[in-house]
């Protein structure tokens, strides 16, 4: 229908402000079939999810209100606004930063006023702990923070923080999980600096008929702390929980919706806690933020390097120090490999830490351009203390453990290795040569072998081997064996 005068027009927009209201109230309940892994909406039931191909993870959820109804799409004249020129200021995120260094850096200098992160991790991880402590810290600060549980009691929260001996900081607490709730008692006085929701998954919101923790509530109710982040200035913290493998349960869509995504990592077995940022508008998403879990809370650990070194059996065949970055931090971390005869027809090749494919390429340059012969051998390489390595750098290292366990000969103990292996045999320059041999300088470390182009402009003080190819490696390691006389007697390559 064209609006010929402006009298015709503003008619037009009162009749559908005025139906616009009616709307919610005749929209009929209506099911629909949603996916609890990626969100994907189907109008019948499936076994299996078409758009990510999980298994039973479709579930019927009523959407009455979930969706704009198909009469609130209708032609309404859109309201006009002004558009900008790239050029121009605007203003720097302000942050507030919690004062946590290790946190702080992950954030890329602190929480951003109206952004919102989702923090992920297992269950027991330590995501409360950290987040009680950052909100205590920022409290300290004189910020008004409001930590909002909807998975423990106020009593519960107390009592942590008691253990933590954080009583003293004036968090306000609730144990709450109605988002309506929640956003008018934030909205109440000035706004807060940070606000912590533990976890999304607890959260309802009344405008969202199915159960708390489906994909709908779950993205309902971040849509509404969004907009109240966004409206008020508030930096929000949602909390999300880990499935088994790994993803932030149901909510992927939560993941796109928010400003930064932070993984809280470690395994149950070390008391190191590892914080990465997978996503971050704001920051880098290279950096970590590494704590240890102790009886009084998180701490902040300053020198990973000594921490992850700490317990090294530096007199076993099978270890290397790599020497490694993390985002614009060197970080040294122990390689173990265990090379040994396999009983099976296929042998074995199990990765903690690293990428399985990494490994198989390594393997089968070794193989190939350096003739070490490992086809009979199971190969099991770990990095110590629950570490994760992505770098490509690492591969020397990791070939380097590997040959000293296949020869049964142990590393030099003050040596650190780095470089990329390519399938040419010939090992590559890597950036940061010179941090990474500061750091092996400052711990200790009195040798590097590194590749040969590429060095850096000083070597630190260290006494630098470099090797342009794997076999240069590998006949470095057998002349060791042989002095020491423990070449084993099968054959070796
Ligand atoms: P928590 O922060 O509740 O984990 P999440 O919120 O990620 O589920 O941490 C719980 C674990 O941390 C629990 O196993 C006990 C341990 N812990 C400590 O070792 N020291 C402490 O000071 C605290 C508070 C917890
Ligand atoms: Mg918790």
């Amino acid at each position: 229908m064209p609006a010929t005068s402006v009298g015709m027009t503003i008619g037009l927009v009162l009749s559908l402000v005025i139906t616009d209201k009616a709307i919610p109230l005749m929209a009929k309940a209506r099911s629909t079939f949603v996916c609890q892994s990626c969100g994907a909406v189907t109008p019948r039931w499936q076994g299996k999810c078409e758009s990510c191909g999980e298994w039973n993870t479709i579930t019927e959820e009523t959407a009455a209100q979930a969706s704009v109804p198909a009469t609130q799409r209708t032609s309404r004249k859109g309201r006009l606004f002004v558009l900008e020129p790239l050029s121009g200021k605007s203003e720097e995120a302000p942050r507030v930063a919690s004062g946590i260094k290790e946190l702080d850096r992950v954030t890329g200098g602190g929480f951003v006023r109206g952004s919102a992160i989702l923090l992920g991790g297992d269950p027991g991880i330590g995501k409360s702990t950290l987040l009680i402590e950052a909100s205590a810290a920022l409290a300290r600060k004189k910020r008004r923070v409001v930590y909002v549980s909807g998975e423990e009691a106020i009593d519960q929260v107390r009592m942590r923080a008691q253990r933590l001996g954080l009583t003293d900081a004036a968090v306000e607490l609730a144990s709450e999980t109605n988002v309506e709730d929640i956003v008018a008692t934030l909205s109440e006085g000035t706004p807060p600096a940070l606000a912590i929701i533990d976890s999304i998954q607890t959260m309802w919101t009344e405008t969202v008929e199915s159960a708390p923790g489906t994909v709908t509530q779950v993205r309902g109710s971040a849509q509404q702390f969004l907009r109240f982040a966004k409206k008020s200035g508030t930096a929000i913290v949602l909390v999300g929980h880990v499935t088994k493998d790994g993803q932030i349960a149901g909510p992927r869509v939560v993941e796109h919706m928010v400003d930064a995504v932070l993984s809280f990592e470690g395994d149950g077995a070390h008391q190191f806690r590892i914080l990465r940022a997978m996503k971050n508008r704001f920051g880098p998403t290279d950096e970590i933020g590494v704590f240890e879990m102790t009886g009084g809370g998180l701490k902040e650990v300053e020198n990973p390097s000594a921490l992850f070194l700490s317990d090294r059996d530096t007199s076993s065949p099978g270890t290397a120090v790599f020497a490694g970055m993390e985002g614009t931090r060197p970080l040294l971390v122990e390689i173990q490999a265990l090379v040994a005869p396999t009983s099976l027809g296929t042998p074995r090749r199990a990765v903690v830490g690293a990428e399985q494919s990494r490994l198989s390429m390594i393997l089968a340059v070794l193989e190939a351009r350096c003739g070490v012969r490992l086809g009979q051998q199971d190969v099991y390489l770990n990095i110590a203390g629950g570490l994760r390595i992505t770098e490509p750098a690492a591969d020397l290292a990791i070939a380097a453990s590997l040959i000293s366990s296949l020869y049964n000969v142990p590393l030099p103990a003050d040596c650190v290795y780095f470089g990329e292996a390519s399938l040419t045999g010939a090992v590559r320059a890597v950036p940061q040569a010179t941090a990474r041999m500061k750091e092996a300088a400052k711990l200790g470390f009195a040798r590097a072998v590194i590749p040969e182009a590429g060095r850096g402009d000083s070597s630190e003080g260290l006494s630098v081997r470099t090797v342009a190819a794997l076999d240069a490696l590998v006949a470095d390691i057998g002349a060791a064996a042989q002095k020491v006389r423990r070449l084993p007697s099968r054959d070796a390559g």
